[in-house]
């Protein structure tokens, strides 16, 4: 079982995180947003789980969370920004998991694991899944409230370990770096890494965060296919918004999208845009 008392080691002690493990749960991103929905808690309270039973990703699909092998997490956050720009905290989240995995995985083995970030949040080693973030938030009347951004890190898996549904797609730390990684000092030194780095971005700095997230985006220029829910549009990526949406070169038209599933895709002509 992950141990609060071992985490707190690791923390710094001048960063807002108010930390709570549980052994099982249904789902931290579910609980920490029903606790806040009902009373006031205090941003920076973070919900860890050893495992979550109802676990849940984009689109309600299933995120496998069994006990042991991954980080299964949620942080309450209040960003004094304008709701137009909460996306943005989506991509920094995903963009400080790269960071901060390059920055550790490589300190350990001496050579450089490139991580790279799937808009908007997925986040992949070698063109396989290593983390999600499911962020989700609450508006107060038009007023936004609060948002609860879960994450899942796969860390010590191996390839048995995940089901045959996504076994050929997800990785782990330990199957990406052949070693097994210490979770409660890995979940300790993230969040220091994510409040400091939030505290710079948020609200001051915040439109770095687009050109910062470009640099670690994969399909950047590339023929894609992306589905948003409501339609299936292609082109090639042109860069992302000041509010974090994907600005898609569609040939003669430039779209904006807000959110969907990216596919990379092979063109017949560079020109070709339609299906
Ligand atoms: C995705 O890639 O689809 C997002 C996955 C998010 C999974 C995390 S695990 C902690 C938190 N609780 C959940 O039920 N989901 C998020």
């Amino acid at each position: 079982m992950l141990s609060q008392e071992k985490i707190t080691k690791f923390l710094n002690p001048a960063i807002p995180v108010h930390l709570k493990v549980f052994e099982e749960i249904s789902s931290t991103n579910e609980a920490l947003f029903h606790e806040a929905q009902q009373k006031k808690v205090p941003p920076g309270t973070v919900y860890l789980a050893e495992r979550q039973k109802a676990g849940r990703g984009r689109l309600n699909r299933k995120w496998e969370s069994p006990a042991g092998t991954g980080l299964w997490f949620s942080l309450l956050l209040k960003p004094k920004i304008n709701y137009h720009y909460t996306n943005l905290i989506n991509l920094y989240t995903a963009y400080a998991l790269a960071a901060f995995l390059e920055r550790e995985v490589c300190t350990v083995l001496g050579r450089p694991v490139v991580v790279d970030l799937k808009w908007p949040n997925d986040v992949y080693i070698r063109g396989q899944k290593v983390a999600g973030i499911l962020l989700k938030s609450n508006f107060n009347g038009p007023q936004f409230d609060f948002m609860v951004v879960g994450i899942g890190l796969n860390v010590n898996q191996r390839l048995n370990d995940f089901s045959s549904d996504i076994r050929q797609k997800a990785t782990s730390l330990l199957l990406a770096t052949g070693r097994v990684w210490n979770r409660e000092k890995l979940f300790g030194r993230f969040m220091n890494f994510y409040f400091e780095n939030y505290q710079h971005f948020f609200p001051a700095n915040f439109s770095q965060i687009p050109v910062l997230y470009q640099q670690k985006m994969s399909f950047s220029s590339q023929p894609i296919r992306i589905q948003t829910g409501t339609e299936e549009v292609c082109g090639k990526i042109e860069s992302i918004s000041p509010e974090g949406y994907l600005i898609l070169n569609c040939g003669n038209v430039t779209k904006t999208i807000a959110t969907g599933d990216i596919f990379p895709q092979q063109m017949e002509s560079a020109d070709d845009f339609s299906r």
